[in-house]
């Protein structure tokens, strides 16, 4: 490790996403892991390691357990775009999650298990929302406030799924009470919480996870990426 102190780290599934960190970072240098780019450097003088990890649960545990194992960082960040799903969540707008959930994790037909509730070692505890850092997401969330006017708080929904459906997202919120949709947010948690590192997932979001999802993804995905990465690059001194 470069720094003595320990790192902020981030994680991003898309390319766009750690580009607009890395283009305001200084002293950028690289390694690989585990097939995966894990950058180190300073954002507003802060240390971080920030890596792109690919869509996925999978991609995004298995990139902050090397993270955690590499870079022993002092918060994993997860980052990125997210389908708006709760009522008043519009593309453009930032949510920062209270915890997240793995919507597609199924083991109800055991009996004791409700949907997205996973036993975790040692002791199959089960978790079914995967909890964020309070005091950073509240962070999180008055930086928000103070550059973009407003910014929700809440429950994201995660799962190995493109969401351009609107009723599985009307679903996905009045299940598990979710404002936004993506892929990484609870994989991200749920290593982090075996690792004992904390966690916060902040999203921009690029869709509402409709029909015409798939077309404000790609549209709204770079000017999304940038809007997170200036709230980060805010906010990072005081995390
Ligand atoms: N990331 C951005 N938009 C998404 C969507 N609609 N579903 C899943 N992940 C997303």
């Amino acid at each position: 490790m470069k720094s003595e102190i320990q790192p902020i780290g981030i994680v991003g599934a898309m390319q766009v996403e750690i580009e607009a960190v890395l283009e305001a970072a200084k002293e950028v240098t690289v390694q690989e892991h585990a097939s995966m780019k894990f950058y180190t450097g300073l954002l507003s003088g802060v240390p971080f390691v920030a890596a792109q990890c690919s869509p996925g649960k999978v991609n995004s545990a298995l990139c902050a357990q090397v993270m955690a194992d590499h870079y022993r960082p002092r918060l994993i960040l997860n980052i990125g775009v997210a389908g708006g799903i709760g009522p008043e969540v519009r593309i453009g707008d930032v949510v920062i999650a209270t915890s997240c959930v793995q919507y597609d994790y199924d083991g109800t037909a055991l009996g004791d298990l409700r949907l997205g509730e996973i036993e975790l070692p040692p002791e199959s505890q089960k978790v079914r929302d995967f909890p964020c850092d309070r005091e950073i997401s509240e962070k999180l969330q008055k930086a928000a406030e103070a550059l973009y006017g407003h910014c929700h708080r809440g429950a994201i929904a995660t799962g190995d799924r493109f969401v351009a459906d609107p009723a599985f997202g009307k679903w996905l919120y009045e299940t598990f009470g979710a404002l936004a949709c993506e892929m990484e947010g609870a994989s991200t948690a749920h290593a982090c919480l075996l690792n004992h590192i904390p966690c916060a997932v902040l999203r921009t979001i690029s869709d509402n996870g409709n029909e015409e999802a798939t077309v404000d993804f790609p549209t709204f995905a770079r000017e999304s990426a940038h809007k997170a990465q200036k709230l980060l690059a805010g906010v990072i001194e005081s995390l």
